[in-house]
């Protein structure tokens, strides 16, 4: 009687499966007929068989009578039979006796748990996957981005004329302003240029993205301000990056809303402080600051409105999605305000596109209509959305050293760039 198939014969392959017509063409070969015996050519010297080798029993042959082990060994049953030698002995003769070689029982249990066969891959030529030509999107992208990275890598940026404050600001929150202030800083530092990032946010989101420290006990920002403290003994140095310093913000600052409107000159405070460091660095011989950017926290209160009044320039990261031109106008009224009353040389001179999603007709919309409203104002490099740089400041880096090969880093350059090649920003560009 016809035994049941037990585990190690090889399932049956289904019609359209590659392996399926490499077996029917291998049983309808002539060679492996009545004769069962195989042709040097069709013998396969190597232990693991195919499955055509493996389910090509010889007609003439008791197929229920060997059950076979790909590459191991063969059973007999009694009846001639064939063997499948584990080292190669694959030719098949007809009415040739099998040789049990090295499974030592054929019980039941023994089948039961013995590995199945293994099947052997087709030729890599047979597989039905396109060729990865050059001209896919994502190859394009590689390819780019290639370009992009020897262009950018190493680049030397021209210093300003005079140090260039930049307030980064936008009352909406989570739109990428300390994101954008710590990888712009640490790009025009790697590009060669001297640079301060002053944290002026209770969140001290950019004294974390940056290295600092910047726990209850650090002297920070907060003393400058409430205290009158010089700017120059709560500077720390960023540990990454070259020629990069933080003035950091602790949570003592959440207060300081509250305690500087009852002070004297209270717009004013970070302006002397800032001036007074910078004087300070020219006569102790250190290096000339070229950029001091100031990260503003998402609120128009009397921080913002010191980080107003130091600066002349303001930034505007706007992220590509559809709320984020909601405020804008009150934003630009604020700044409007602050030039009439507190800084007459205060003017927006710079929008920077954030996390833009190059896939989404959203993202694209946004951009366009940034660029149509303030052409002259908004940078060409648009900052991507990447998790590359939502994942640095988890570990205490700017993307520009956590992944500098990667686009985010890459665009933040071109920003850098953009920005240093403007030469510092011109007010009668404004849209
Ligand atoms: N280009 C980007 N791609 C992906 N994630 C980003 C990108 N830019 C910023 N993010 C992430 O978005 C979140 C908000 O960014 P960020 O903190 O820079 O915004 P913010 O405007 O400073 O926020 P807040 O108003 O609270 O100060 C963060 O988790 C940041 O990691
Ligand atoms: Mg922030």
């Amino acid at each position: 009687m016809r035994p049941a198939p037990g585990p190690f014969q090889v399932p049956a392959l289904a019609a359209t499966d590659p392996l399926a017509s490499d077996q029917a063409a291998l049983l309808s070969t002539p060679a492996l007929g009545p004769s069962g015996a195989r042709p040097a050519g069709v013998s396969r010297e190597s232990g693991a068989g195919s499955a055509a080798e493996l389910n090509a029993v010889p007609a003439g042959l008791d197929p229920a009578g060997s059950v076979v082990d790909a590459g191991r060994s063969a059973v007999s049953t009694g009846g001639p039979s064939v063997t499948v030698g584990s080292t190669g002995g694959a030719t098949v003769a007809a009415g040739m006796q099998v040789s049990r070689e090295t499974t030592p029982t054929d019980s039941p249990v023994s089948s039961a748990i013995a590995a199945p066969p293994r099947v052997a891959a087709p030729p890599v030529e047979s597989w039905s996957l396109p060729d990865p030509g050059d001209d896919t999107p994502l190859a394009q992208e590689l390819a780019h981005d290639t370009l992009r990275r020897r262009v950018l890598h190493g680049q030397r940026l021209p210093a300003p004329a005079q140090t260039c404050v930049v307030t980064v600001a936008n009352q909406k929150g989570g739109v990428g302003k300390t994101t954008t202030t710590v990888n712009l800083a640490a790009a025009l530092a790697q590009s060669g240029l001297s640079v301060l990032v002053i944290d002026i946010d209770p969140q001290g989101n950019a004294s974390t993205a940056l290295g600092i420290e910047h726990h209850s006990e650090v002297a920070s920002i907060y003393d400058v301000l409430v205290d009158g403290r010089p700017m120059a003994e709560v500077v720390q140095a960023c540990p990454d990056v070259p020629s990069l310093w933080c003035v950091p913000a602790t949570i003592d600052l959440a207060g300081a809303e509250i305690e500087l409107v009852s002070m004297v000159a209270r717009e004013m405070r970070l302006l002397r402080a800032l001036k007074a460091y910078l004087v300070e660095r020219t006569r102790s011989g250190q290096r000339r600051l070229d950029y001091v950017l100031i990260d503003c926290p998402p609120s128009l209160g009397l921080l913002t409105v010191n980080a107003f009044v130091a600066a002349p320039e303001v930034m505007i990261p706007i992220q590509c999605e559809y709320y984020a031109l909601e405020g804008l106008s009150q934003l630009l009224k604020n700044v409007e305000l602050i030039q009439e009353h507190l800084n007459p040389d205060l003017h927006v001179s710079t929008i920077l596109l954030t996390m833009y999603d190059a896939r989404t007709r959203l993202a694209a919309d946004v951009a366009a209509q940034v660029r149509e409203h303030f052409p002259a104002l908004t940078l060409r490099a648009n900052i991507p959305r990447s998790v590359r740089i939502s994942e640095a400041p988890s570990h205490g880096q700017t993307v520009m050293t956590y992944d500098p090969g990667s686009s985010g880093a890459l665009s933040y350059l071109e920003a850098a760039k953009e920005l240093a090649l403007r030469g510092g920003s011109d007010s009668e560009n404004n849209a």
